[in-house]
């Protein structure tokens, strides 16, 4: 018998969720802690071998002594790789879950661009027939993904699909499929002015934030749209609103920003060509996690190595 292990299970709004799919690895001493607040993970992070998490208190890492490892609930892992957690924690993060919904969102986005949605439904609400403006197509435009990981690959794969054109700038270069040519970042002016969509999917680390700047603005077609689905920090902001109100691009499709919420007074709620969501181009689902968390549950009970585990210094 191995020695007891407790996990701590930790979200805001759905940890009994969460916890409700954990498969407890037969013939081993596991005990499950449910927390939803602060207050109640602080109490028992001192016993805690094992952090499954969304948006952990960075704070509590301090008095998590046995904590081994920790699995991310979500995309991301920035909130994760902060000053306080200890160099011992292994990181695991959730792949492959993603990208199939931020696939769809990039796809019914940029459709909602060439099909011109907004004018036909704001034609209809005045009752006028407009058959002299025309939907243009997906077909043979071109989608750069700055961001080539598993979900950047997932977007490449279904804008393939529907006949578009996929370059994508990485860090290696390296080749990767359904993506024509890959850049590495030296070469992101290019790889921007090549696209009728641009889509940000990044990590945020020191090395990306801040990437679309002003000279990555000044690279983009007055045409061509920016996708942001990886994080607000990448964008410059203060480049992004210039380039949005002096339309230097067609507009942006905004789904994460530095501050979420994003506050009531920001002017980029105002803009005419900035679609706003609400970080929820990739939802985290606990039924999608958790397989991935109740394998990597069953191999750290038995002392196999983690899958996914995050590259620290690289940050994602
Ligand atoms: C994220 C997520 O990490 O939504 O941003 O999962």
């Amino acid at each position: 018998m191995s020695s007891p292990s407790v996990v701590l299970v930790y979200h805001p709004a759905e940890a009994d969720v969460y916890a409700r799919l954990i498969r407890l690895p037969a013939g081993h001493d596991v005990t499950l802690r449910v927390c939803a607040t602060e207050d109640e993970a602080a109490a028992v992070i001192g016993d805690a071998d094992v952090v499954y998490a969304w948006q952990f208190p960075p704070a509590l890492y301090g008095k998590a002594a046995r904590l081994r490892w920790l699995q991310a609930m979500g995309a991301g892992v920035d909130w994760v790789l902060v000053r306080e957690l200890p160099a011992r924690v292994t990181v695991t993060r959730a792949p492959g879950i993603f990208g199939p919904w931020m696939s769809e969102y990039v796809l019914g986005w940029c459709s909602w661009v060439t099909q011109r949605m907004e004018e036909y439904r704001a034609a209809q609400r005045e009752h006028r027939w407009i058959g002299d403006v025309l939907p243009g197509r997906l077909r043979g435009k071109t989608l750069t993904l700055v961001g080539v990981g598993d979900i950047g690959r997932e977007i490449a794969r279904v804008a393939r699909a529907v006949g578009m054109h996929v370059i994508g700038v990485s860090r290696s270069g390296e080749r990767v499929p359904a993506v024509e040519r890959v850049y590495r970042p030296g070469h992101l002016p290019r790889a921007l002015a090549a696209a009728d969509f641009v889509v940000v999917v990044l990590p945020l680390t020191k090395k990306t934030r801040g990437l679309i700047d002003e000279t990555a603005f000044n690279a983009m077609r007055p045409g061509a749209w920016l996708l942001n689905i990886g994080r607000g920090a990448v964008v410059d902001e203060a480049a992004l609103l210039g380039a949005l109100q002096s339309r230097r691009i067609a507009g942006a499709i905004l789904d994460v920003f530095p501050t979420e919420p994003l506050p009531a007074d920001h002017p980029l709620w105002k803009l005419e060509n900035v679609v706003i969501t609400p970080h929820v181009a990739g939802p985290s689902t606990a039924d999608e996690i958790a397989p991935i968390f109740n394998d990597n549950l069953a191999r750290y009970v038995r002392g196999r190595p983690l899958q996914h585990i995050v590259d620290r210094t690289r940050g994602y």
